[in-house]
C-alpha cells in the first residue's frame, strides 16, 4: 500500500518539528518547510535515526510569505512522493503590543506570516490533495482566535482568519474528498515566546504549558480520526467557551497578562 505523504510547514522548531517527527514515526513520509536549512536538516538526522518502517523526509528551505518559493518545494516534495495526502499549515509568528504603537514592520511581518502564508500554503497543497483523490488540511490557530486579547490583538485577530477561514474552507473542499480540521492551540513551550515579535517577552505566569509533542500527537491522530476543531485542554475549553459566553471578563485578564 502507497504510504501517505504529509506537508508540515514551520518545521524546522516546535509544534511543527514533533508533528514532522510523529508523522514519520508512524510511516507516513513528510515534506518538511520552513526558512532555518539547518534545523531542517537536524530533523532530517531525527527522522533517519527511528526504528525501521519510519516514513522517508523531503525537506526544503522556503518562506511561506513567498508563494513562488513554497508552490516550488511542494512541487519539488510532491514529485518526490508522487502525491500529497496532508498539510499542516502550522508556520506561524507571535506578536505583543498595543495596535496603535507597535511597529508596522511587525505588524506586517505577523500578518504576512500568519495570514498570507496560511493561504499560500493551502493553495499550493490543494492541487497535489486533488490529484490524489482528497486529502486533510489541518491549520494551526489558537486559543485567543476569539478572544478579545488587548495588547495580543493582531496576533489573536491573525489567528481568527486562520479558524474562519478552515471553517469555510472545509465546505468548500467537501467535494474534492478534503477535510479541514483547525487546531485551537494553548500555550507550548516552544521557541514561539522567543521569536514573538513586539513588546514584553516574559511568559504568561499561571498559564499552564503543555508540550509539543503532545499537540503533534493529537494532529496525527486527528488526521485517523476527523473532526472540525481540536481544543486539546479543559483550561483551553475555558479559554475557548470564556470567549463566547463572558468575552469582557476575559479580555480584562487577558490585558493583565499581556501588557
Ligand atoms: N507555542 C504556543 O504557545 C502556541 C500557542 C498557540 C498557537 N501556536 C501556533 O503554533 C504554530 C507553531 O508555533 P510554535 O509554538 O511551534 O513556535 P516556533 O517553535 O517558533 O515555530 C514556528 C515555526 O514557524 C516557522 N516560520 C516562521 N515564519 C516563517 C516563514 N516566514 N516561512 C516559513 N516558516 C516560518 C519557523 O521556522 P523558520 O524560522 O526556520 O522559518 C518555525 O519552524 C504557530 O502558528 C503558532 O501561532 C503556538
Amino acid at each position: 500500500m502507497n504510504k501517505r505523504v504529509a506537508l508540515i510547514t514551520g518545521a524546522s522548531s516546535g509544534i511543527g518539528y514533533e508533528t514532522a517527527l510523529a508523522f514519520a514515526q508512524e510511516g507516513t513520509h513528510v515534506i518538511v518547510l520552513a526558512r532555518r536549512a539547518e534545523r531542517l536538516a537536524e530533523l532530517e538526522r531525527a527522522i533517519a535515526a527511528l526504528p525501521a518502517g519510519h516514513g522517508d523526509v523531503f525537506a526544503a528551505s522556503a518562506d511561506v510569505t513567498d508563494p513562488e518559493s513554497l508552490r516550488q518545494a511542494v512541487e519539488q516534495g510532491v514529485e518526490r512522493f508522487g502525491r500529497l495526502d496532508i498539510l499542516v499549515a502550522n508556520a506561524g509568528i507571535g506578536h505583543r503590543g498595543g495596535i496603535a504603537d507597535a511597529e508596522w514592520s511587525h505588524l506586517e511581518r505577523l500578518l504576512r506570516t500568519n495570514i498570507d502564508g496560511v493561504l499560500h500554503s493551502v493553495r499550493a497543497a490543494v492541487p497535489a490533495m486533488r490529484a490524489s483523490g482528497g486529502g486533510h488540511i489541518i491549520t494551526v490557530s489558537s486559543v485567543v482566535a476569539n478572544l478579545v486579547a488587548p495588547y495580543a490583538a493582531a496576533y489573536a485577530a491573525s489567528k481568527a482568519f486562520v479558524t474562519s477561514m478552515a471553517h469555510s474552507l472545509r465546505l468548500e473542499l467537501e467535494d474534492d474528498n478534503i477535510r479541514v480540521t483547525d487546531v485551537l492551540v494553548g500555550r507550548t513551550h516552544t521557541e514561539f515566546n522567543e521569536n514573538r515579535l513586539g513588546e514584553g517577552k516574559r511568559t504568561g505566569q499561571g498559564v499552564p504549558t503543555m508540550t509539543a509533542d503532545v499537540v503533534a500527537t493529537a494532529i496525527v491522530r486527528a488526521t485517523h480520526r476527523p473532526q472540525r476543531t481540536i481544543v486539546l485542554r479543559f483550561f483551553d475549553r475555558l479559554i475557548v467557551w470564556g470567549s463566547i459566553l463572558i468575552p469582557d471578563v476575559l479580555g480584562r485578564l487577558a490585558r493583565r497578562q499581556y501588557r
